[in-house]
């Protein structure tokens, strides 16, 4: 039985063959309408979600299959104190697989331990989100042609992003990858990626102004400001709309750069900006479902 916690636990091998199954599965829909035909999904989310739960929800019902779950740990009995390893050890009585979201960092592995059926992570407090980095992954080789020899500028919320934490880590294993950092002091990616960078050799900077770095871009990964993992409201407040790309901000990129957000988009790029070829962030979310029909089939070791 195989889950997936985080991105590496497939190989690049892997993952191309992931990205071409899902876009088998964007081409010829039709054939893979009852691959899941008597399957249930559960989606055990403890954390807001609209992404991620229904494009799950959306990706086994594509599927043929059904789904139950929750959507709000308050009408889950975690309100009565249940644990997770306990709930997952329930639900492996009632599906077939399961995607679980978690304010706590770590959470999702906890259950799949426990688990009977195959765990993903839906996203883990500030940790990871990896299907968010297939989904990233699979628009970047779609849209851009290829996975390397590129620079990317990750901007934003880069200490709390999950999004951002992930698909480092899943870049690093490409070659040719460049990162640069955009954020103010207070949100600078954490330590342990770049020692990690370190380590392998991998070029990065950490800069503060956008426009001074855009012209270098490929593609520009922009990210909310994650209220939610604030310890104080001042805090967020006085950084929430530190970067809005705008226009007149976009004007300086290169006429091929991609501009990728995880979404939810709150105030960081303007609306002005949708109708920019270069704006691929509702791509993403399409990518995103046929991903995850992809990952579910795997992971359920269905063939079609
Ligand atoms: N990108 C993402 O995880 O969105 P949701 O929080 O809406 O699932």
């Amino acid at each position: 039985m195989r889950h997936l916690m985080s991105p590496m636990d497939f190989t690049p091998e892997e993952l191309d063959r992931l990205f071409d199954l899902a876009e088998n599965i964007k081409d010829f829909p039709a054939k893979y309408a009852h691959a899941c035909d008597g399957r249930i999904l559960a989606t055990c989310f403890y954390e807001p979600s609209t992404r991620t739960r229904l494009s799950f929800e959306a990706a086994m019902t594509r599927l043929g299959g059904r789904v139950i779950g929750f959507s709000d740990a308050a009408s889950s009995s975690a309100a009565k104190g249940e644990s997770v390893s306990d709930t997952i050890r329930v639900i492996s009585a009632y599906a077939d697989i399961c995607a679980m979201r978690h304010p706590k960092e770590g959470a999702p592995m906890v259950a799949a331990s426990r688990s009977g059926i195959p765990v993903i992570n839906a996203g883990d407090g500030g940790h990871q989100h990896p299907t968010q980095t297939l989904a990233d992954l699979m628009t970047i080789r779609s849209l851009h042609g290829k996975l390397g020899n590129f620079t990317i500028g990750l901007c934003g919320d880069l200490k709390f992003g999950r999004t951002v934490h992930s698909l480092i880590s899943a870049l690093v294993r490409y070659e040719g990858i460049r990162f640069i950092f955009i954020s103010p002091e207070e949100l600078r990616v954490p330590d342990y990626i770049t020692s990690m960078l370190t380590e392998k050799g991998i070029p990065y900077e950490e800069v503060i102004r956008l426009e001074n770095v855009m012209p270098q871009l490929d593609m520009l990964y922009m990210t909310r400001v994650q209220k939610e993992r604030f310890f104080n409201e001042e805090d967020y407040v006085r950084l929430k709309d530190f970067y809005i790309l705008d226009t007149t901000k976009l004007a300086l990129a290169r006429p091929d750069m991609l501009v990728l957000h995880p979404l939810p988009r709150v105030n960081e790029i303007s609306v002005e900006v949708d109708d920019d070829p270069r704006a691929a962030y509702f791509k993403q979310v399409e990518y995103g479902m046929y991903v995850r029909m992809a990952l579910i089939l795997t992971l359920l070791g269905i063939e079609v």
